[in-house]
């Protein structure tokens, strides 16, 4: 069943995602977490770092399992998602770097690389949590548009709108890798549970085309459509054709800021 949840503004989405984490984590000490990186949940990593740092967290058995990782940059290069994620989150919590887990996108042997990373995920129970961004085209990780589902972590050309919207990040559009390692479709729906985050008008379209329109492999977040236990959260903007559609939205904190709604 998909839950649409409407926040305040984004900083409040950041607070909704890092409760539900607050509650796994004191529920189960061992959580299992998936983890994107990206600009959307930046403020949850920041509000996780705090609760942290006021004692109302402990890291200190929780395993994360990242949805992907970009070939051909090293993981301690500023451009790495691990360093992304150490830089936003990992570094600040008592996470252990044993309990850290990535593929290893330049792995000699990738299909076995691959192979160890679906084993891992399953050898760990399974992801109790994951949080998912989702791209302007509709990828969720880097499963990107294309004629099929792939269920397992497999290595992924990136799209030119992926390159594109990810140039940002990079001193120049020719330095964004051009290929990556991503968790695949099926330890993402093996979760028990999935939140789906977003801010901002310009994901307003494709998140709602994923949750309201056919299920299908060119639009990849659309197969959300069929987990059990999905969450889409995000911003008045973000959810602005959810809104408009009649589909029901229940709003978090919404006192202030929906005007006559
Ligand atoms: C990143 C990832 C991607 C992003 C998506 C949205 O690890 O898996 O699917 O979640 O591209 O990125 P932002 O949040 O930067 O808009």
């Amino acid at each position: 069943m998909i839950k649409l949840i409407c926040t305040k503004n984004k900083e409040e989405m950041g607070r909704y995602v890092a409760d539900r984490i607050e509650r796994l984590i004191k529920r189960k000490p061992d959580a299992v977490l998936g983890l994107p990186t990206g600009t959307t949940p930046i403020v949850v990593y920041n509000e996780l770092a705090s609760r942290f740092g006021a004692g109302r967290l402990d890291f200190s058995r929780v395993k994360t399992f990242n949805l992907d990782e970009y070939c051909g940059i090293d993981e301690n290069d500023t451009d790495s998602y691990r360093h992304f994620m150490m830089e936003h989150l990992f570094s600040k919590v008592n996470i252990r770097p044993e309990n850290i887990h990535f593929p290893d996108a330049d792995a000699i042997d990738l299909e076995k690389e691959c192979a160890r990373y679906d084993g891992a995920i399953a050898a760990a129970g399974g992801l109790d949590l994951l949080l998912l961004g989702i791209g302007h085209n509709g990828h969720i990780g880097f499963n990107e548009p294309q004629s099929e589902f792939v269920v397992g972590t497999h290595k992924v050309r990136l799209s030119d709108s992926t390159i594109a919207a990810n140039a940002r990040l990079f001193a120049s559009p020719s330095d964004v890798p051009r290929r990556a390692v991503t968790m695949g479709i099926g330890s993402m729906m093996n979760a028990a549970k999935i939140i789906v985050m977003s801010s901002g008008a310009d994901k307003s379209e494709i998140l709602y085309q994923a949750f309201h329109g056919s299920v299908k492999p060119g639009l990849p977040a659309s197969i959300l459509q069929l987990h059990d236990h999905c969450t889409v959260v995000g911003d008045p903007d973000a959810m602005r054709c959810f809104r408009e559609s009649g589909m029901p939205v229940e709003y978090v904190e919404n006192e202030n800021c929906f005007g006559g709604e």
